[in-house]
Formats: C-alpha cells, sequence, structure tokens
C-alpha cells in the first residue's frame, strides 16, 4: 500500500472533526473561527464580480503576475504606510491564496528540516498545520528578563529561523501586546537577526481601547523603500468581507521577495486575477470598510454577551480572557479539569467548543478551551454558555 509521507504521523485532524461537529444543525457551534454569515454583502459581490468580468475579460480572467495584481499591491502598500510602515512599496507586497497560504509559503521559503520557530503559546492551528511538512522544532519565546529571549542561552542549537506573533486579538486567547512588548519583540528581532512573522487578520475587529503600533511599523526606518526590515506582515479580506475570496497578502522584506515569489509560483501560479480584481473593487467602492464597520458594531454586542453569560453562568474555579477585539475568548478550568472530557459531554449537550491543547506545538495545557463569540446570534451564545457551565459544574461535582 502506499505510504503516506513520514510528517503525517506528526499531524492530526482537529479542524475536520470540529467543523464536522459545527455544521450540526443540532449544535450550537463556539468552536468554528467563523464571520457571521448576515454579514456577507452578497449583492455587493456579485455585482463586483460581473462588473470585472464584463470590464476587463483580458486580464481578470487571464492568468495573472504570480506576485498580484499591480493595483491591489499598490493599494496595500498605501494602507501600510498610511499606517506607519512609511518605506513599504507596491514591490514589497505579494497576494496570496488567503494569509494561511503566506504561513505555507514562509514555511516552504524559510524552513529546512529540523529548524527552529520561536512562537508563544497557545498559537494559530493553522499555521502549526501550515508549517508540519518542513518537520520544524519550536521554541518558546522568553518574556521573563527585560527583553524577549528567542533562544535559551543553555541551547547550543542555532537562533529560531523566525518568530511567529499575533500581536492584535491572538487566536485562540483574544490576547493583545502591548506597545512596549511589541518594541521590545522588534528590538529582540533586530539584535538576533530573527524574522518576524506578524499575522494580522483580526487588527480590523477592534471593539475598545487604542490600537498598538504594529510590529512592521515599529521595525520599519522609513526612507524612500522598498521596505526591508525584519518583520513580514500578513493580513486578509477573510474577516472584513468574506473568507470565500480567499485574497490575502503578505508584506515582504525586499531581500526575501525573490524566494516567496519562486515558491507562490510552485503553489498555484497565482491567486485568482478575478478574485483579486473584485476584491480591489469591493474596497474602492467602500464595501470592505462598511462591512467591517458593521462587524465591529455586531462583534461587540456578541463579545459582551459571551462576557456576561459567562459572568453570570461559571462556576467559581473557571477564569477567562476579555479580548478587546478579534472573535475569541479563551477559558481555563480548574486545575486537573480535562477539556476533552468537556468537549465530549459539551456535544452531548449539542454545545461545540474547541479544547486548548490542540493549540499547543510544545507544552500543551489539557484544562483550557477556545470559544467563538461572532458567528452566533447573543440569545444562543447566552444558551450555549448555559449549557456548557452546567456540563462544567456537572464534572465538577463529580469530582468531588
Ligand atoms: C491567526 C490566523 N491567521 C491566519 C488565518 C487564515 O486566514 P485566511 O487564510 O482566511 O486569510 C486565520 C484564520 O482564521 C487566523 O486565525
Amino acid at each position: 500500500m502506499t505510504k503516506l509521507a513520514d510528517w503525517f504521523e506528526t499531524s492530526n485532524d482537529a479542524t475536520k472533526v470540529l467543523l464536522r461537529l459545527g455544521a450540526r444543525p443540532d449544535v450550537i457551534s463556539l468552536a468554528g473561527g467563523l464571520p457571521a454569515p448576515e454579514l456577507f454583502p452578497g449583492d455587493a459581490v456579485a455585482d463586483a464580480f460581473a462588473h470585472v468580468a464584463r470590464s476587463a475579460p483580458a486580464v481578470s480572467l487571464q492568468y495573472g503576475p504570480a506576485e498580484g495584481i499591480e493595483p491591489l499591491r499598490a493599494l496595500i502598500a498605501a494602507q501600510m504606510r498610511k499606517e506607519g510602515a512609511g518605506s513599504v512599496t507596491a514591490e514589497n507586497v505579494l497576494i496570496t491564496t488567503g494569509s494561511q497560504q503566506g504561513l505555507t509559503l514562509i514555511g516552504q521559503t524559510l524552513l529546512n528540516k529540523g529548524d527552529r520557530i520561536a512562537l508563544d503559546e497557545p498559537t494559530f492551528l493553522g499555521a502549526l498545520d501550515a508549517w508540519r511538512p518542513r518537520e520544524p522544532g519550536y521554541t518558546a519565546i522568553d518574556w521573563s528578563g527585560n527583553t524577549p529571549v528567542f533562544k535559551p542561552s543553555s541551547d547550543a542549537e542555532t537562533m529560531p529561523k523566525f518568530a511567529y506573533c499575533l500581536p492584535n486579538f491572538r487566536n485562540p486567547t483574544g490576547e493583545t501586546m502591548t506597545l512596549d512588548a511589541r518594541k521590545a519583540l522588534v528590538a529582540a528581532a533586530q539584535r538576533d537577526d530573527v524574522i518576524l512573522i506578524e499575522d494580522n487578520p483580526y487588527g480590523a475587529l477592534r471593539y475598545e481601547g487604542v490600537q498598538p503600533a504594529s510590529l512592521i511599523s515599529i521595525a520599519d526606518q522609513g526612507g524612500d523603500g522598498p521596505y526591508d526590515g525584519h518583520v513580514i506582515y500578513t493580513g486578509t479580506v477573510s474577516k472584513t468581507l468574506a473568507p470565500a475570496l480567499r485574497v490575502g497578502w503578505m508584506v515582504v522584506p525586499q531581500r526575501l521577495l525573490h524566494g516567496l515569489i519562486i515558491s507562490k509560483q510552485g503553489l498555484d501560479l497565482c491567486t485568482s486575477p478575478l478574485t483579486q480584481y473584485a476584491a480591489l473593487h469591493l474596497i474602492e467602492t467602500g464595501v470592505e470598510a462598511e462591512t467591517s464597520e458593521r462587524a465591529r458594531d455586531l462583534y461587540r454586542i456578541r463579545r459582551d454577551a459571551m462576557l456576561a453569560a459567562l459572568e453570570a453562568e461559571m462556576p467559581a474555579g473557571v477564569t477567562w480572557t476579555r479580548p478587546e477585539g478579534g472573535m475569541f475568548v479563551w477559558v481555563t478550568l480548574p486545575e486537573g479539569t480535562d477539556a476533552h472530557d468537556i468537549f465530549q459531554r459539551a456535544a452531548d449537550a449539542r454545545v461545540a467548543i474547541v479544547p486548548g491543547d490542540v493549540f499547543y506545538a510544545m507544552n500543551p495545557a489539557h484544562n483550557t478551551m477556545r470559544l467563538n463569540f461572532t458567528n452566533v446570534p447573543e440569545a444562543t451564545i447566552a444558551e450555549a454558555v448555559q449549557r456548557l457551565a452546567g456540563v462544567i459544574e456537572g464534572r465538577a461535582r463529580n469530582a468531588a
């Protein structure tokens, strides 16, 4: 029988299992990371596709450049400059098939087998999945001293190839990195010559507070460009327009651009030009800005509903994060509780959650879970949290 490649031995089907459970109509799913479908601008998307196919078939229906269409790259570069990354030009921008593909490209371009990646645990499961075929090692960024450390001094191995960071509303914890932590991280990356990956799919979804400067704007020394600093930035329209467009981008230091474009060619030749032109049209006509505005208004209400329900329902000993944006709340159960056990019992009570251990590359905390608050209405969130609290309370009683 044909044997799968060795790296499959370290893989898991957590995402598939969760999506399957979340798709059951009788189950309230707090498990996925899905936007609210009622926000999708169906008519505007239909009009955008019709417009670009009719008005520019020669470019929108043809193969396009591997690095993406020039007007979309220029628009993203202008946006990045406005947000403080002063030397970013269109040349620095690579359009990807979702930002997930950007993570795959980074792995493919930078990692040799056994190379290491530094990160904060828990982290985005999709990033671990993207890099698994390269069989990397992992190391936790050490924040205990005055400055973040990418590699323990006792460690004989070389520096990690890059450090993966989710500064805004981290998936899965919802936490945001302070400005001081961001500055310290960039200084450490420059000191150790380590590339930082700034993965920012949720940045536009802030419901309160002030946005700290991005890593790339801190790292960018300014000047005429093209940008050539220590941060690769990844963005997407998945959370501000619709995930199905599969349009993301990377802002790449000039010295890494060539390698990433060669990798991109090998993966899919180019991201669909039809979708890129449609996304450009949706951004230029204000549909993206309007959709993300509506998302902020809706998700703020849903986040508040989830936090209120947790406050009202959860038994003593359960704690959770209070995110200023994004899509997730991270719950820590009393020591010794197995979130997989809660997951099974919650499924019996027709609620889906994600046990937290799947978000770890090294040292899983088994008493954690991730809850999503964007995909179901407030009343349903309250009902789901009430059922979940009942399951947790019942478990605690049984254990006592
Ligand atoms: C942290 C993070 N990065 C990247 C992605 C991938 O997004 P997309 O490929 O839809 O742009 C996601 C999706 O949920 C995510 O949570």
